[in-house]
């Protein structure tokens, strides 16, 4: 077999006797016929490798930004709406497709997402962009509506004791008050988003089980959402423990239903990813400059930064037609507003070497 270079996301094929071994293989399509021997578990190990070297497809993986709403709620200061607004030109004009721009949530818990109607009748939306915003309740929902939206996240916690910090309710009344608000915006025609939080622990419970993360995650599924996010609010999680949600979580849905959404804090974002990725996740949130956190989850740090993200992708092969030279440059504008130097590591690295996007392509790829 011929080892060329690495291709994500590989397809994913799981079997049934493989899933009860808790072992999961990833095969590209045009080595399927691969026999598997249930008693030579190593053919297991040894195929997922071969998924680096068969598929010919350029893949491609879809960002979800969340910088301008989960980054920008933790900054102790208000940030102006108009350089929230600006932030979010900026992430268009780098090609990011999809951008949570702001929040309706109680400003007497966020203050720092009070501007929600301002930032979203302001902005000057480009064609093909999505701007996604948070929707706690029905008032929020009402409230947002009147702002030409087309796509809400709605946001249950994976434990009760985060479910209490930031919803103020248990994570079963928090399911009961989003299904009213995804009812709605169902039948309003506006797409929703899904996202469960504190999936591989929680500051106040701890470890949390997998199998109640995919309850959760059903339940959302069932209430319409197209696409359910699964979040690491707190940066606990491991390629370990990543790799035992998803073996729970991709038997009650398909991995192209899911994004993965980490924060950095322990830095282990990109391996996560990595681990996510090899179950077939299509979808990544991440934040520019690796700005974010939860205000009401103690630890909590940033998100993933996308410049990080995005190098690293290219690196793989995986095509997300975002320009890093803007990218960074977004990431530069908000962190220099914020008086702080960027978190992504791939952002100061930079520094001012390259002032063309397919140079860094090649420096990720080691392209000659
Ligand atoms: C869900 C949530 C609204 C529940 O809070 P609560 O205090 O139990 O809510 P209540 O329904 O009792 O309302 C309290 C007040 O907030 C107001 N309020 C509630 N939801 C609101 C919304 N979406 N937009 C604006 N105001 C809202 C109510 O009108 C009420 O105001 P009043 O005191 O002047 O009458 C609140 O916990 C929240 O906004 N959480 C989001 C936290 C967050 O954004 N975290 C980061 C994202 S992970």
């Amino acid at each position: 077999m011929n080892i060329t270079e690495p291709k994500y996301p590989p397809k994913i094929i799981v079997t049934g006797d493989l899933i009860k071994s808790g072992l999961y293989i990833c095969i590209p399509e045009n080595i399927n016929k691969v026999k598997i021997d249930d008693k030579t578990k190593d053919v297991a190990l040894f195929t997922a490798e071969n998924v680096y070297n068969t598929s010919s497809a350029v893949p491609e993986l879809r960002i979800y930004e969340v910088g301008a709403r989960d980054g920008l709620q933790n900054e102790s200061k208000f940030v102006p709406t108009d350089i929230k607004i600006e932030l979010i030109h900026k992430l268009a004009a780098a090609g990011i497709k999809n951008i949570e721009s702001a929040s309706f949530v109680s400003p007497k818990w966020v203050e720092q997402m009070s501007d929600g109607t301002e930032v979203m009748k302001n902005l000057k939306r480009t064609s093909g962009v999505n701007y996604p915003v948070l929707i706690p309740n029905l008032k929020g929902y009402e409230t947002a509506k009147k702002c030409n939206i087309e796509e809400i996240a709605i946001f249950p916690a994976g434990s009760e004791g985060f479910s209490q910090k930031n919803l103020n309710c248990s994570v079963e009344e928090g399911l009961k008050r989003f299904k009213l608000v995804a009812d709605q915006a169902v039948k309003d025609g506006i797409r929703v988003r899904g996202y469960v939080s504190c999936v591989l622990g929680c500051p106040y419970d701890g470890p949390i089980s997998p199998k109640t993360i995919a309850r959760i995650t059903e339940e959302l599924f069932s209430m319409g959402c197209y696409e359910v996010s699964l979040g690491d609010t707190i940066g606990v999680g491991t390629a370990g423990s990543v790799r035992k949600l998803m073996k729970e979580i991709v038997a009650v849905t398909t991995p192209d239903k899911l994004a993965l959404h980490f924060h950095d804090t322990y830095g282990q974002g990109l391996s996560n990813l990595l681990a996510g990725l090899e179950f077939g996740i299509k979808t990544v949130d991440s934040s520019i400059s690796g700005l974010g956190g939860c205000p009401f989850a103690r630890g909590a740090s940033g998100n993933l930064a996308t410049e990080d993200l995005v190098y690293f992708l290219y690196g793989l092969g995986v095509n997300t037609n975002v320009d890093l030279v803007k990218l960074v440059e977004a990431g530069r504008y908000i962190s220099n507003f914020l008086a702080k130097p960027p978190a992504s590591k791939v952002n100061l690295a930079l520094g001012d070497r390259f002032k063309n996007h397919e140079d860094i392509i090649k420096m990720a790829a080691c392209t000659v």
